[in-house]
């Protein structure tokens, strides 16, 4: 949802601008740009539709600049053209701007503040730029008066640059539920989406708070709130390996992080290994939920299929009640909550907006809360009453893999300490299964060929699809779903398999092609009957299967896991399947259409 970074001081100012925005690029690459100010007040903009690589080519990296901000942009208010890139100027171009978020008053603001400024785009951002500019002519204030003065009229979120050519040995910065960072260095500081943008710059990072506002020169780093009064906050290091980033030889970083899940399952379970066999969290959080009577699990896309994994096993094996909940809805009609509620929020990222939104719903209703995320220090792991780390390492492709695997692998462990805290008999050894699970899921990858044979065969020229399953076996139904769709473009539908016949069944045509996963017996054989139904009226059937049920003509076999696990290696399998398809289909498999990996706006 739109990138941003900036920079002041000793260094070359373009290559950190665009070096960050390419790192930056999975959160919007629309369109991109830069403008930096040189020491004796002379700015220069540059600005391009599409990829970073686009920008790379026009911006002149030989300037002697001193301070610039920079943006790569996921449209919100106007489409992906040059006018509405960033970073925006105000009208006497004195002022840029780079703005991540959503100014959801900016009409308002507009009828009464600018109705005399002729404005160059479409977007919410230019207001704001605008607004700084008048503030600072009209009531002859600073910039930085000027600045706060727009802070204290735009509602909304936001995230945000400002440049003065006039004053090029600062750089203010405000953010208010968009993410921003400060990071300092020698003679220099920077400011960042998130710290992945400037690690190679600097591992020295300060947080802002909503409704800061920030002064940065080349030494000095100054917070304050909007009363004026000045903020000290210490800085952490943040522990991102450099390499992380590299995709190595990987064609795309999808297939990197699908191939990295067994290493991940197997960090996961080192680091929540405690003593005697048991897995360790910390003893606050156990009983706080020991002592909840439901659990609301709050999540958004592929964050909330692995939601549908988790109730079942908090309530197959640790039996507390469990509701799975999408936080774009959440917030604004709340379920009838229980007596004691616990809420957990999963989150890849820690950033997305409508996750957010709930969480701070539940906090004004003062209830306790988890965050489970990938990225430490993140907004909803600050916010949340406790923390849960996926130590699944950076995961950079848009569509979400090894998080939604370390999601559920996280959620296990913690069912199963749940189960033990409780005093129920364990029905299987969780840590020898997931281990299994790990070595499964190796030899799963290890059959890409065939998987990518199949595809060339079955999927590559089709318009929709369709997955099906029953109880887990559609929540995976789910989750492979929405990969195929977001990176190949096939519409593809997840149905719980006895469902089809009530209405969607008229889709299916000759040729239809129709996944089944079948991981279990019981259901699975009704499953299996509706494959034969929709075998019937054309569709191109294919199953899925894990080893104990499979049957003759099933088009994968899975080895067996634990039933309770088995969505751990089924998704794995329609990972590829997604992979492959756009990869023939000649698509970005990183970057698809339309989207970006961290959804920051609501
Ligand atoms: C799909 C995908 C998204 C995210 C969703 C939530 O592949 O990645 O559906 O899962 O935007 O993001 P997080 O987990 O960061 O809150």
């Amino acid at each position: 949802m739109c990138g941003i970074v900036g920079f002041i001081g000793h260094g070359n100012v373009q290559e950190v601008l665009v070096n960050g925005l390419e790192k930056l690029e999975y959160r919007g690459y629309d369109s991109a740009g830069i403008y930096v100010a040189e020491e004796k007040g002379k700015g220069h903009l540059f600005k391009e539709v599409g990829r970073i690589a686009a920008l790379k080519e026009i911006v002149d990296f030989e300037l002697p600049a001193t301070v610039g901000v920079g943006h790569t942009r996921w449209a919100t208010h106007g489409a992906a053209s040059q006018q509405n890139a960033h970073p925006h100027q105000s009208s006497s171009t004195r002022f840029s701007l780079v703005h991540n978020g959503v100014i959801e008053n900016y009409q308002q603001l507009q009828a009464e503040y600018l109705s005399d400024v002729v404005l160059r785009s479409e977007t919410d951002t230019e207001i704001v730029v605008a607004l700084i500019e008048h503030f600072s002519k009209t009531e002859d204030l600073s910039t930085k008066d000027a600045f706060k003065r727009t802070l204290e009229v735009i509602e909304g979120s936001y995230a945000l640059g400002l440049v003065d050519v006039e004053n090029p040995t600062v750089l203010y910065a405000a953010k208010n539920k968009s993410p921003l960072l400060i990071g300092r260095g020698e003679g220099f500081n920077v400011i960042a989406s998130d710290a992945m943008a400037t690690i190679d710059v600097t591992s020295e990072y300060v947080e802002i708070k909503d409704k800061e506002l920030i002064t940065l020169t080349q030494d000095a780093v100054i917070i304050e709130n909007f009363a004026g009064e000045t903020v000290e906050r210490s800085s952490y290091v943040a522990e991102i390996d450099a390499s992380d980033l590299d995709k190595g030889a990987y064609p795309f970083y999808m297939l990197k992080e699908v191939d990295e899940q067994p290493a991940v399952l197997r960090r996961l379970l080192q680091n929540y290994q405690g003593d005697d066999q048991q897995f360790a969290f910390e003893a606050d959080m156990m009983k706080t939920l020991l002592a909840s009577d439901r659990v609301y699990i709050v999540a958004c896309g592929t964050s909330y299929n692995a939601g549908w994994i988790g109730r079942s096993l908090f309530e197959k094996l640790a039996k507390i009640p469990t509701e799975v909940h999408l936080a774009s809805e959440f917030a604004y009609d709340l379920p009838l909550l229980s007596e004691k509620p616990f809420f957990v929020f999963l989150t890849q990222s820690g950033e997305t907006a409508d996750s957010r939104q709930a969480l701070v719903k539940v906090n004004e209703l003062n209830y306790p809360s988890l965050t489970i995320t990938n990225v430490k220090g993140s907004t909803l792991s600050r916010e949340a009453s406790f923390t849960l780390l996926l130590h699944a390492g950076p995961e950079i492709a848009v569509a979400s893999t090894k998080a939604y695997t370390a999601q559920i692998t996280l959620m296990a462990m913690l069912a199963d300490a749940l189960r033990a805290a409780k005093g129920f008999e364990a029905s299987f050894d969780m840590e020898r299964e997931l281990s299994l699970v790990a070595s499964i899921m190796e030899s799963i990858l290890a059959e890409k060929a065939e998987i990518k044979a199949w595809i060339d065969a079955n999927l590559m020229e089709t318009r929709n699809a369709f997955y099906i399953g029953r109880t887990l076996d559609y929540y995976v139904s789910m989750e492979a779903a929405l990969k195929l769709k977001e990176i190949s473009y096939i519409q593809t539908e997840a149905f719980a398999a006895g469902e089809l016949k009530h209405g969607t069944i008229a889709l299916i045509e000759e040729g239809t092609p129709v996944i089944a996963l079948v991981s279990e017996e019981t259901v699975g054989a009704h499953t299996r009957g509706n494959v034969e139904e929709v075998k019937a009226r054309g569709a191109n059937a294919i199953v899925i299967s894990m080893q104990d049920v499979a049957r003759e003509g099933d088009t994968f076999v899975i080895p067996k896991v634990e039933t309770a696990l088995s969505p751990l290696v089924m998704v794995v399998v329609t990972q590829l399947l997604a992979y492959y398809t756009a990869l023939g289909r000649g698509l970005d498999v990183d970057k698809p259409r339309n989207l970006a990996k961290s959804v920051t706006v609501e």
